[in-house]
């Protein structure tokens, strides 16, 4: 028997609760319509006419009814909640979301999957994406992180070729496992984080049931002006969950939008998912005599030596009422930052930095940050920005639009002055390769030695061997040779996996 989840009763919900009483159709001149199954035409057999309106602004709107998916992380799901402040961290940070405990700050959450398009499949193996918005009275604070605490590259002029390397090939149009293992086994530095991707968590169970990171290293900087460096984590209340490949298979088949599904099922069943939030805080002093670039977007810190500190909690309480309007046309930078909240020199956070307000202004327009879901609502915006295509606000009336003024235009902000921290930065410019320059290996070590089990290895050896003997022998030997560095036992059962792979395939 076809049963009927919430999902897939939204439009009868809408009927039931929703509508108002039937109102009459329009134009979007709000023009009324009388008939909307027929253009204007000459005789009852055409042609068309010009003078049809009605059609035509139907029909225009329609032609331009598609935006530029994300470049990156394009297929996703959103959500609204609150995030609520648990424990004192004011030690640590000034930011106002966490001057005070069981204190509320609304939020915006999207999860995504990194490569696939927009239409892609949920289940397939791949990054999830997690990102949070903070409507905070301070502005607008974004942590874009991932399922995974680290990225695959460190240096961000690789960027566009990783996610090259995964999506389609030029020619074929097709995903291409030479690109991606050519790549990856180019650049060792993406060891660590290929391990998680083909480990259990490259398919987590939709987006509730798996933690999130911000990946980066960020500084926190307290009321008298001290700074930290911090990582963020988010850990699922619902607990970790993670599908079996053969089930991911079926979905695909069956379900390709499962994630999203059960994200708005139980929103909307009121069963609200939660994700705890913690910091790991690491001292100026520390992160100079750390034995690993503190600021290497490949390495994790290890809990045993920067515990967890618990912070606060996230919720998720509302589906968006529209997608387009709510989730399509959200747009999360690391950028947005809050006093209180800074970047570290991670070379990988310096290039995002730039990038998202980019594609952003490219796939939404100069006045995105004009769009109610990426709005600052809890701050009056006063600045010296002005115009540009769909300016939708009152654009600052008559206030004075040049910095300074004598005319009561908007002044410095205090309280962002106080915060902001002087540090000395010295170097010779150079354009630094970090290929081999860091330590590719350790901690890919230890992820496979203790953080897999048993089972666990013998599930990343299948998964990564079927996805490796689709690509030239050369490739599969380059790549076996870098394992055998992680661990010779890595090295020697991808050897076998292989080689039975070969021998089925014939
Ligand atoms: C230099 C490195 C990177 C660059 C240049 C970059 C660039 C981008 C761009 C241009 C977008 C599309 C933004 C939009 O149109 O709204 C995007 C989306 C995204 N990126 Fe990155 N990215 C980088 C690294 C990372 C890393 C390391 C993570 C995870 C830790 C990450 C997580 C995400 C997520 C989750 C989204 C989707 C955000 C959403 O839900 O709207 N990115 N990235």
């Amino acid at each position: 028997m076809c049963t009927r989840d919430p999902a897939s009763n939204q439009l009868i919900d809408y009927k039931t609760n929703d509508a108002e009483v039937q109102k009459e159709c329009t134009a979007s001149t709000g023009v009324p319509v009388g008939v909307k199954d027929a253009i204007q035409t000459v005789g009852p057999r055409g042609p068309a006419l010009l003078q049809d309106f009605i059609f035509l602004d139907e029909m225009a709107h329609f032609d331009s009814e598609r935006i530029p998916e994300r470049v990156a992380y394009a297929k996703g799901a959103g959500a609204f909640g609150y995030f609520e402040c648990t424990h004192d961290i004011t030690k640590f940070c000034a930011a106002t979301l966490f001057d005070r405990i069981r204190k509320r700050t609304a939020v915006a959450m999207r999860f995504s999957v990194a490569c696939g398009e927009n239409g892609s499949a949920d289940t397939v193996r791949e990054q999830r994406g997690f990102a949070v918005k903070f409507y905070t009275e301070d502005g607008i604070w974004d942590i874009v992180g991932a399922n995974m605490p680290v990225s695959y590259v460190r240096d961000p002029s690789l960027f566009p070729s990783l996610v090259h390397a995964q999506k389609r090939n030029p020619q074929t149009h097709l995903r291409d496992a030479d690109m991606f293992w050519d790549f990856m086994t180019l650049r060792p530095e993406t060891l660590h984080a290929l391990l998680m991707y083909f480990s259990d968590r490259g398919t987590p169970d939709g987006y509730r049931h798996m933690h999130g990171y911000g990946a980066h290293t960020y500084r926190m900087v307290n009321a008298t002006g001290e700074a930290f460096y911090v990582k963020f984590h988010f850990k699922t209340d619902q607990g970790i969950k993670n599908l079996d490949t053969r089930r991911c298979d079926e979905l695909v088949a069956h379900d390709p939008d499962y994630a999203i599904r059960d994200l708005y099922n139980a929103i909307k069943k009121g069963n609200y998912p939660s994700w705890s939030m913690y910091i790991q805080v690491m001292l100026g002093e520390e992160a100079k005599k750390c034995r690993f670039n503190p600021f290497d977007v490949t390495k994790v810190w290890p809990q045993k030596d920067y515990p967890l500190l618990p912070v606060g909690k996230l919720v998720l309480d509302r589906n968006p009422t529209n997608y387009f309007t709510e989730v399509e046309q959200l747009a999360f930078s690391p950028a947005h930052m809050i006093p209180g909240i800074e970047a570290s020199p991670d070379k990988m956070l310096q290039g995002r930095l730039f990038a998202y307000g980019d594609a952003q202004r490219y796939r939404l327009g100069t006045n995105y940050m004009q769009i109610p879901v990426n709005c600052p609502y809890r701050v009056h915006v006063k600045n010296f920005q002005r115009d540009g295509h769909m300016t939708v606000n009152d654009n600052q009336n008559g206030a004075p639009n040049y910095w300074p003024n004598s005319f009561c235009g908007p002044k410095e902000s205090s309280r962002a002055l106080a915060l902001q921290t002087c540090c000395p930065i010295t170097g010779d410019v150079y354009r630094y390769g970090s290929g081999d320059t860091e330590d590719n290996f350790s901690q890919v070590t230890d992820f496979w030695t203790y953080t897999l089990d048993n089972c666990g290895r013998k599930r990343l050896i299948r998964n990564m061997s079927e996805h490796l003997c689709e690509a030239s022998q050369f490739l599969q030997e380059r790549a076996v040779k870098l394992f055998t560095m992680v661990h010779a036992d890595f090295g020697r059962l991808m050897t076998e996996a292989l080689n039975t792979a070969r021998i089925s395939k014939f």
